[in-house]
């Protein structure tokens, strides 16, 4: 049903909020859609700095979502400590980094959970084997890989919060 208050917010976390995160929140409002769930939830993605802050999503995660049937709507912006904590209910790094980076900067420990752990593939895995590994600087099928290891979670994240 359309028009109830949504009753969840997700904020999906990288560095640059170019890459990773973006795609993240693309895959994961493209799931909510397919699922007749997207009106339940609150979605933003942002990074840790601020060096792309106004940027659109690089070109190759564009590009991989677009080949996927995904849209990117993603405009970089830097995370807010106080009106982001205040905001989300979960708050989702990408990697070890920048968890420890959302920790410092105040998010509370029960609300921020390591994107990959939600891959049911994954259960039972060590935090150092749940990083999704930044392709910035890599080959482009860096992207690929991202966009499997980022399905797969937002699958099971979705799962999660239906439950
Ligand atoms: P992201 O990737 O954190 O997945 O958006 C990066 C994008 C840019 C930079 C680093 C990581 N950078 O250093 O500019």
């Amino acid at each position: 049903m359309t028009g109830q208050p949504p009753i969840g917010s997700v904020l999906f976390v990288c560095l640059g909020n170019i890459c990773r995160s973006p795609l993240a929140e693309g895959i994961f409002i493209h799931l909510a859609r397919q699922r007749d769930v997207l009106h339940r939830y609150d979605i933003d993605s942002a990074g840790t700095g601020a060096y792309h802050a106004g940027e659109r999503a690089d070109p190759r995660a564009l590009q991989i979502a677009k080949r996927h049937g995904v849209e990117l709507p993603s405009i970089a912006r830097q995370f807010k400590p106080a009106a982001d904590i205040d905001r989300f209910d979960l708050i989702l790094p990408m990697d070890r980094e920048n968890e420890r980076n959302l920790i410092g900067k105040g998010a509370p420990r029960d609300r921020v959970r390591l994107m990959r752990s939600f891959d049911p593939t994954l259960a039972g895995a060590e935090p150092h084997e749940l990083d999704v590994p930044d392709p910035y600087f890599g080959a482009d099928d860096g992207f690929q890989r991202v966009y499997d290891m980022l399905t797969r979670a937002c699958a099971g994240l979705l799962d999660e919060l239906a439950r």
